[in-house]
């Protein structure tokens, strides 16, 4: 059943930005799966599904990208299909698919098995029997060498997020309009966050998030802040809402912004005894360190054997691409000097690159490059 005789949804009143997700990426994910030992699909010539699709834009230009695969979008709200349809019209492409149907009412049987699937910005923002859905079409729909990425909003970075959103709620739920309700809510933390002389920490707090969202568009803001759900998840919290899907962890589609160069000496010896540990405790604790408030994770089917994540061992059977350029290898060919084409551009920054390290810098590079 599709949604066309169902009352529009928030997504319908406002449209949400059309916006491509490179962390999402199918090479992405695949580059990860194999580091870990899994044989996925490859990109020209496999089946992709976008849970949440919106318009579609993200889809589109993977459709653009690889003929020879498919993709099929799945959004409950009307209004983005049909702008979508109609791009896909004008682009005349014949691999892709967008229907307007809620995802609860999706089957295999209807939409057939997948190799990738890509759920951004969806799992946070829905009801909890939507969320235990995606997690079972995860494992319903995917092939046996299957990968999923869903995202989600994090704690603890987000318990700042949640001060701020339960008094914009409460500040906006008399308010006609959307656009009157950005202001009203933008308006309302301004006023607490130059409320006090010397701010204390919850004042301190409000200016963080009041500078977050003075940045962000209206119609982000409206349903990423202000919508109705906004539930984060502990990452335990959600590989234990996979684990009950028989899924399992298998890595994150973006770099967790752990820096070195921004930790004391005794918290990164901390974080070499942490690495010890048990995988999931491990990004459990990262995320306390970091003060993650977003995840980008990858998963996977419970029964698919992996092992750790060996980028020299692996590295080899991967394509990487960067806009990194050599300027200078040594003699023995064991290190280079490489530059990025576009920081050249802007302050001719260079880095040198030893041959053991390169597969290192690989991982960075391979995971937004071609499979
Ligand atoms: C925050 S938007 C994200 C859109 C896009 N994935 C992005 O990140 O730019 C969430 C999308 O999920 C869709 N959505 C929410 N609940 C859904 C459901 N039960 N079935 C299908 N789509 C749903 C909404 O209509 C909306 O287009």
């Amino acid at each position: 059943m599709d949604t066309s005789d169902a009352s529009p949804t928030p997504y319908d009143q406002v449209l949400y930005p059309a916006a491509v997700y490179p962390e999402a990426h199918p090479d992405r994910l695949a580059t990860v799966g194999t580091l870990r030992g899994m044989h996925p699909a490859p990109l020209n010539g496999c089946r992709v599904l976008e849970l949440g699709c919106g318009t579609g834009e993200n889809l589109i230009a993977l459709a653009f990208s690889f003929g020879k695969s498919e993709f099929v979008g799945l959004d409950s709200a009307r209004s983005p299909v049909a702008l979508g349809k109609a791009s896909i019209e004008e682009l005349r492409l014949t691999n892709i698919q967008l229907h307007p149907v809620d995802l609860c009412e999706a089957s295999k049987e209807r939409f057939g098995s997948f190799d990738y699937i890509i759920a951004h910005g969806l799992y946070s923002w829905v009801s909890p029997l939507t969320r235990e859905r995606i997690l079972a079409l995860c494992h319903e729909l995917m092939t046996p060498h299957g990968i999923a990425y869903v995202s989600y909003n994090a704690y603890p970075g987000n318990h700042l997020r949640d001060l701020a959103r339960g008094i914009i709620r409460f500040h906006t739920m008399r308010c006609g309009s959307p656009p009157e309700k950005a202001q009203r809510a933008r308006a309302i933390l301004k006023f607490l966050a130059e409320s006090r002389i010397v701010p204390n920490a919850y004042v301190t707090a409000l200016r963080v998030e009041f500078e977050r969202v003075v940045k962000q568009q209206d119609e982000v803001f409206l349903h990423d802040d202000l919508g109705k759900i906004n539930q984060p998840f502990y990452f335990h919290e959600f590989i234990s809402a996979a684990h009950r899907h028989n899924l399992q962890f298998l890595g994150e589609a973006g770099p967790d912004d752990l820096h070195a160069e921004n930790f004391t000496s005794d918290t990164i010896a901390k974080l070499s005894e942490l690495e010890k540990e048990e995988e999931l405790i491990c990004e459990q604790y990262k995320d306390f360190l970091i003060g993650r408030a977003f995840r980008r994770t990858l998963i996977c089917r419970s029964e698919v054997p992996l092992v750790p994540a060996s980028v020299p061992a692996r590295a080899s059977t991967l394509y990487a691409s960067c806009d990194a350029e050599p300027v200078h290898r040594s003699e023995t060919g064991d290190t280079m000097r490489i530059v990025s084409a576009s920081e050249r551009s802007r302050a001719g920054n260079e880095s040198r690159v030893t041959r053991g390290f390169i597969p290192t810098c690989l991982f960075g590079v391979a995971v937004s490059g071609c499979f």
